[in-house]
């Protein structure tokens, strides 16, 4: 059973984008998987540290295109990547601190956030970049 099962409703258009954001759910899934599997918190807590780069890496790459392009909803998007951020990284200090009441919390988190963001917010940009010739 994964967590996350990519749909084509969670695509925008963007080729890069929808690669990286397949990369994402992966991670998230591997870390599902992980804690199910009952593996050991150091096992866990590397998946994290790997989710939490490539979001770091996958921000940047739409911070990048959006800026480039001047979206109009530019600051509105960096400053939720931003929130996510601090989201994770104050989870993954949690989970540190407690790595046995976190799972549920930690998985439900990660599954809307990924979830909602790419629908509500990211798919924001679609129509704009796309007309601007960006696929
Ligand atoms: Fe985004």
């Amino acid at each position: 059973m994964t967590l996350i099962t990519w749909m084509d409703d969670f695509s925008v258009n963007i080729k890069e984008i929808d690669n990286q954001h397949r990369q994402l759910i992966e991670i998230v899934n591997q870390l599902h998987r992980a804690m199910r599997e009952g593996k050991s918190s150091q096992m866990i807590n590397d998946i994290i540290n790997r989710l939490i780069d490539y979001t770091q890496y996958h921000f940047e790459t739409e911070e990048r295109l959006m800026e480039a392009y001047n979206f109009p909803g530019y600051v509105h998007h960096k400053a939720e990547h931003a929130k996510l951020t601090r989201q994770v990284q104050e989870f993954q200090r949690q989970y540190r601190q407690n790595p046995m009441g976190l799972s549920v919390q930690l998985l439900n988190f990660l599954k809307s956030w990924v979830a909602d963001h790419i629908l509500q917010t990211d798919k924001q940009y679609t129509r704009f970049l796309n007309n601007q010739g960006v696929f």
